[in-house]
């Protein structure tokens, strides 16, 4: 949009975090100590993908379990793309940044005997690994940290606050423009590093897991802004979403499956036996795929998860949330057979960022959902995504403590590029997430894709206009992800993890061991992979 910084209210900070949820928090509770912070979040600073987590946080701190089979767990779910090094610095500083939230009071649950924390498995893991409080993990973390944040001194927070746009100046990022609902107008936040934790875009898709606030708005301002993307074409569907109407979808933890809970097709049989060794806890990819075709089989919308062999007691105790919801929704956990079927969870790409969290712009670092940082590769291993923002986050923190700090402007203006006047958008938003659900879902095609980009493409004029409400802003980013989105799974010509090509069935190693990278105003970039595991 026009702006001018000297017509704008200003504020000046050493840190700007960008997002409220598990990597937000750290990233302004870490700085805080040593710098000025301000983190600005776009509605009220609990509604956070992070809010929504229920599984908990993967940590190798069991007594069987050690970071290297934690690592190999890790690599294995990742088919190829994992960087190793990466994986390694963060399942390796698991059990510090875990015992620090137990100090901080993030109430995980404990063992029969109460001396250590109780571990749950889930999909992809060989021992349970996942620390958990009930089913409302992410929650409880959430609750912990935000109030530990309103007390921190030196952080100041501005909830339902929009970003717009990050600020540049002499190719580096400087702060960021942010609309204040309150004025209707944009503010200016000056800032010698900006952190991006803005999370994911589950809501490109009709069928998601996210909350409506996921719409990918900090990658689409860092790809604006001219930072490096990638990954982007590896979305990962989460197996277990309770399938009634509701929207965004309610998600059924992999953690009842890690408790016992089975998958049964129209016939009420298993049908995870014999599609993989891990049965219901194959790696989530697996089941996602194995479920849809099991739907196409039975001609059904969903599938069915038994958990009554496990009690009503014990299903009450440990799933409180998830009894209560299918309660509401008319089911009862310990009679019921629950419908569920896969949902879009989980954005593995994002903001390119080396293992501290710089992005290759300068003055821009990213963290958690928000980020393409190797440790995922194609397909994530479950839980691994609050630790992600949790020791990235960390790490930020550090280098920040040795990263240069260059004297900012005095003012920056947008450029005179034309733009053309607002229009209704009544209709676009169902119409991106209808065509990515039906053309760019967990199976893709050249046709399917063509069919995406088609549409896509003819929204493309509403990039080119100048809106000033934060939902017109917040469809622009829309557009911006799901035509990139698009695009990488266009280009991906092979299926591996969580990107599956029905005319390119097979993994292609000769061809694809590598990151698509995106830069605005260049060509979509292949990096075959140069280190061990990984990129
Ligand atoms: C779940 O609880 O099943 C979700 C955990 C995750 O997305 O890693």
């Amino acid at each position: 949009m026009e702006f001018d910084t000297e017509d704008l209210v200003s504020h000046s900070t050493d840190v700007l975090v960008i997002g409220s949820g598990i990597a937000g928090l750290t990233a302004a509770l870490t700085a805080s100590g040593e710098r000025t912070v301000a983190l600005v979040t776009k509605a009220r600073i609990q509604e956070t993908n992070t809010w929504y987590a229920q599984g908990g946080i993967a940590g190798a701190v069991g007594e069987a379990d050690s970071v290297e089979l934690h690592l190999a767990d890790t690599l294995v779910v990742g088919q190829g793309l994992c960087d190793e090094d990466v994986v390694r610095a963060v399942v390796g500083e698991a059990g510090d940044a875990l015992g620090d939230l137990v100090s901080m009071g993030v109430p995980f649950d404990r063992d029969a005997g109460g001396q250590r924390v109780a571990l749950a498995r889930e999909g992809g893991h060989s021992l349970p690994r996942v620390l958990h409080s009930g089913d409302s993990t992410g929650a409880a973390v959430q609750d912990t940290l935000s109030a530990i944040l309103r007390r921190a001194e030196g952080v100041e927070v501005f909830e339902e606050r929009f970003l717009i746009d990050l600020l540049t100046a002499d190719d580096r990022c400087v702060g960021a423009l942010v609309f204040n609902p309150d004025t209707h107008l944009p503010e200016v936040f000056w800032a010698d590093a900006v952190v991006l934790a803005t999370g994911g875009c589950g809501q490109v898709f009709r069928v998601t897991t996210n909350p409506a606030i996921a719409t990918g708005d900090g990658v689409a301002a860092a790809w604006r802004a001219g930072a490096q993307i990638a990954d982007l074409e590896f979305v990962q569907f989460h197996p277990t979403a309770l399938d009634n109407a509701s929207s965004p979808k309610f998600l059924i933890t992999e953690a009842l499956r890690g408790e016992g809970a089975y998958l049964l097709d129209c016939a009420e049989e298993r049908f995870m036996l014999g599609v993989h060794p891990l049965a219901e806890l194959a790696p989530r990819d697996v089941v996602s795929r194995e479920i849809e075709k099991v739907m196409a089989r039975c001609e059904r919308p969903n599938v069915w998860l038994d958990a009554r062999h496990l009690g009503a007691e014990y299903l009450k105790a440990r799933f409180p949330m998830i009894w209560e919801k299918c309660r509401e929704s008319g089911f009862d956990l310990a009679a019921d057979l629950i419908p569920v079927a896969p949902a879009a969870h989980y954005m593995i790409g994002g903001v390119r960022v080396d293992i501290d969290g710089r992005s290759s712009l300068p003055g821009l670092y990213a963290s958690g959902e928000s980020t393409a940082s190797g440790l995922h590769g194609a397909n994530r291993l479950a839980s691994n995504s609050l630790l992600e923002g949790l020791v990235f986050s960390r790490r930020i923190a550090r280098a920040l403590l040795k990263d240069a700090i260059v004297p900012r402007p005095s003012r920056v203006t947008s450029g005179d590029e034309h733009r053309a006047p607002a229009f209704a958008t009544l209709g676009v938003r169902d119409l991106i997430q209808d065509t990515m659900s039906n053309h760019v879902g967990m199976t893709r095609s050249e046709d399917s894709l063509a069919r995406a980009a088609s549409v896509l493409d003819g929204l493309s004029g509403l990039l080119g206009t100048e809106f000033s409400e934060a939902s017109d802003l917040e469809l622009q980013n829309l557009v911006t992800m799901a035509t990139l989105i698009a695009r990488a799974a266009w280009m991906r010509t092979e299926s591996r993890g969580t990107h599956s090509r029905i005319d390119y069935p097979k993994r292609d190693d000769a061809a694809w061991a590598g990151h698509l990278l995106w830069m605005r105003g260049a060509d979509p970039h292949f990096e075959p992979i140069t280190h061990r595991g990984g990129r």
